[in-house]
């Protein structure tokens, strides 16, 4: 028997992409999992093929964006299947704009959904689990962008770095409790993202970005290669396992970022070459 059976896990960001995949790999384990995002009928979808793999599963409407829905989820979810073991901050958004024309609002909706969201998700658990003197895991679902910079993404890099600040500020907060914050970084992966980006720029940034990726080398194309959902979701089981601080599961983003903070002028010299032209 897995030994995450009957565990009950929450995960955001659970309609669509590495969410949904995790929750059909958490039922397949026998979990009690509480799933939510904003369309509802996608999670009840998943919510069934939970079930069919041997989970259990309840959904709940929420907007992350929204502090007192996730402080409502957390009720929500206790009130149906009890305690919560892990919780998953996975939801996620990105809008691509230029620095220089990045939108006050647009910033702001990247920070909360993005960021603020987990701090919410913090408060919405670990008091419960402190009172109770119980253990308990939160993992937050960065990006190799909270790491790393890339162009057209200010608002969505800056989130992912401040959501990596939030996490190694509460691991220290909380070392020692029982409580543990893993913060997993995945590189670029297959999924609903791309198309659920709202384009702020002119257009021309999105035709130009398919003749960057066609210019790109070898070691940009490896560094940069996309995963699956599924290989996303087997880390964060993984992490589940074998609770951690931080988690990689791309090796060619993780070299990407590594890179990016000792190298950067290196970084600099090849997007200089790759933007030409945009
Ligand atoms: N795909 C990539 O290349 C990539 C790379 C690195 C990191 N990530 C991170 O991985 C996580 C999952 O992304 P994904 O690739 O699975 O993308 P996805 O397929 O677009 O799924 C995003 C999920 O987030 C939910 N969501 C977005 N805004 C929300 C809000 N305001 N309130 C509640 N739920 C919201 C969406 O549900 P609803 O629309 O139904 O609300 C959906 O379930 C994100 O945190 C993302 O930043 C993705």
């Amino acid at each position: 028997m897995s030994k995450l059976a009957g565990k009950h896990i929450v995960i955001t960001g659970a309609s669509a992409g590495i969410g949904a995949e995790l929750a059909r790999q958490l039922g397949a384990q026998g979990c009690r999992l509480t799933l939510a995002a904003r369309r509802c009928e996608l999670l009840q979808q998943v919510a069934e093929q939970v079930r069919q793999a041997g989970g259990q599963a309840q959904v709940a409407v929420c907007d992350v964006a929204q502090r007192e829905q996730v402080l409502a989820l957390a009720a929500a979810a206790r009130a149906g299947f009890g305690e919560i073991d892990v919780w998953v901050s996975n939801a996620g958004h990105g809008i691509r704009h230029r620095v220089l024309q990045a939108a006050e609002d647009d910033m702001l909706e990247q920070y909360k959904v993005n960021c603020l969201s987990s701090l919410w998700g913090y408060q919405a658990v670990i008091p419960h689990w402190q009172d109770h003197q119980r253990s308990g895991q939160v993992i937050d679902v960065s990006s190799v962008g909270g790491k790393a910079g890339f162009p057209f993404a200010a608002g969505y890099v800056a989130a992912k770095h401040a959501l990596s600040g939030l996490g190694d500020v509460a691991r220290q907060e909380l070392a020692g409790s029982g409580i543990m914050i893993t913060t997993v970084y995945p590189g670029s992966t297959l999924s609903d993202f791309s198309r659920a980006v709202l384009d702020r720029t002119d257009g021309t940034i999105t035709s130009s970005l398919s003749g960057i990726k066609r210019r790109s080398s070898l070691l940009v194309r490896i560094l940069s290669a996309e995963q699956s959902s599924a290989h996303v979701a087997r880390c964060i089981v993984g992490v589940m396992l074998r609770p951690r601080p931080t988690a990689y599961p791309h090796p060619g983003a993780t070299f990407a970022a590594i890179l990016n903070n000792f190298w950067p002028g290196f970084v600099l010299a090849q997007i200089v070459k790759l933007r030409r032209g945009i």
